[in-house]
């Protein structure tokens, strides 16, 4: 069956790797998730947030999730390494909800809360978690850009000099940071990019892994987890835009910090827009080259291959997690 995070990250920070977060709402994006996974040996967390429950039904959800293990196994995949996570719980109710209808994993988001409530909130949602098993992820710092319906306008890097208080006040499995990640397609203002010269194409700023290194400093071997880390590759955007989109200086995480980041004691990296992207690409281009077609599976086909692709190349290129299940 389904399995929590615990052993999965501890593999995972020994082996200097990081286990993929994918988001799903549908099946494409389950099958591609699962297809990648399989062929490739990876363990993986599939996550659900707040708005995929309220988009395609947590039951639904669960017994997809449930039935993506057997479905595993069909593709030869021996011993499925596979967990099903709450992304961005709000609430003790949400989280419970989920833990009672058999969620291995669950994400408390109090990152927006003020230090001490944020502390009372995530030690509630553990202290009832773990009599089911189910491990939690907790949030310290605050991302840029919209965690689900809060908006921060501001990023405010992880405090180093709080983390083993909270860790330990809580008693989660896993700690999200803030480092200079956000969610979205649109991470960066153009204003603070900078322009590579060759390309025209906006570059980032870089993360803040001076932070990380300070709480790894602080908490040597707990596991990390890096919230909005899409690259928003510019082959999709480009093609979105070239079938009639209009994605206007779309900026990710350059890969090749995510990869410096898989090495650390980072050991979940989120990757939710990246498939979107995938996804619509995909589409747009069916819809505007083959304009005749109306049967789903001639464009929801080309949508789930597509991002199979991008799965199995974060898998193997970005996150280094392949053959680790
Ligand atoms: O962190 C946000 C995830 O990408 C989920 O997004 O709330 O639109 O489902 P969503
Ligand atoms: P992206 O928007 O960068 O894909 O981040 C997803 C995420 O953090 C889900 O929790
Ligand atoms: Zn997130």
């Amino acid at each position: 069956g389904l399995v929590n995070t615990r052993e999965m990250f501890a593999k995972a920070i020994k082996g200097g790797y990081a286990v993929p977060a994918f988001n799903f709402n549908n099946m494409e994006q389950l099958q591609a998730i699962i297809q990648a996974a399989a062929e490739t040996k990876s363990p993986v967390i599939l996550q659900v947030s707040k708005g995929a429950r309220n988009y395609a039904n947590q039951t639904l959800l669960r017994y997809m999730a449930e039935g993506a293990v057997e479905y595993a196994k069909e593709l030869g995949w021996a011993k499925p390494q596979i967990v099903l996570h709450l992304d961005h719980g709000d609430s003790f109710e949400l989280c419970k909800s989920c833990v009672d209808m058999g969620f291995s994993s669950v994400m408390i988001d109090g990152s927006a809360l003020p230090y001490d409530e944020n502390v009372a909130l995530t030690k509630k949602v553990v202290e009832y978690a773990h009599q089911f098993d189910v491990t939690v992820e907790g949030e310290l710092g605050v991302l840029a850009g919209v965690e689900d319906e809060v908006v921060a306008e501001e990023s405010h890097y992880t405090k180093p000099e709080e983390v083993v208080d909270f860790v330990t006040k809580t008693g989660v499995d896993s700690l999200a940071i803030s480092i200079g990640t956000s969610h979205g397609a649109y991470k960066f203002t153009p204003e603070q990019c900078t322009v590579d010269p060759k390309t025209g194409r906006l570059v980032p700023p870089p993360l803040a892994f001076d932070v990380l290194a300070a709480i790894e400093k602080e908490l040597p071997g707990f596991p990390i987890v890096l919230h909005g880390s899409s690259s928003v590759p510019q082959e999709e955007v480009d093609t979105i835009n070239k079938y009639g989109g209009a994605l206007k200086a779309a900026v990710g995480i350059p890969e090749e910090e995510l990869r410096k980041a898989a090495k650390s004691a980072v050991c979940k990296i989120n990757i939710d827009s990246d498939s979107r992207l995938a996804m619509t690409a995909a589409i747009r281009e069916v819809f505007a080259t083959k304009p005749a077609e109306f049967d789903p599976r001639k464009y929801l086909g080309p949508a789930r291959d597509n991002m199979k692709k991008l799965y199995i190349h974060k898998i193997k290129e970005v996150l280094g997690s392949d053959g680790k299940a």
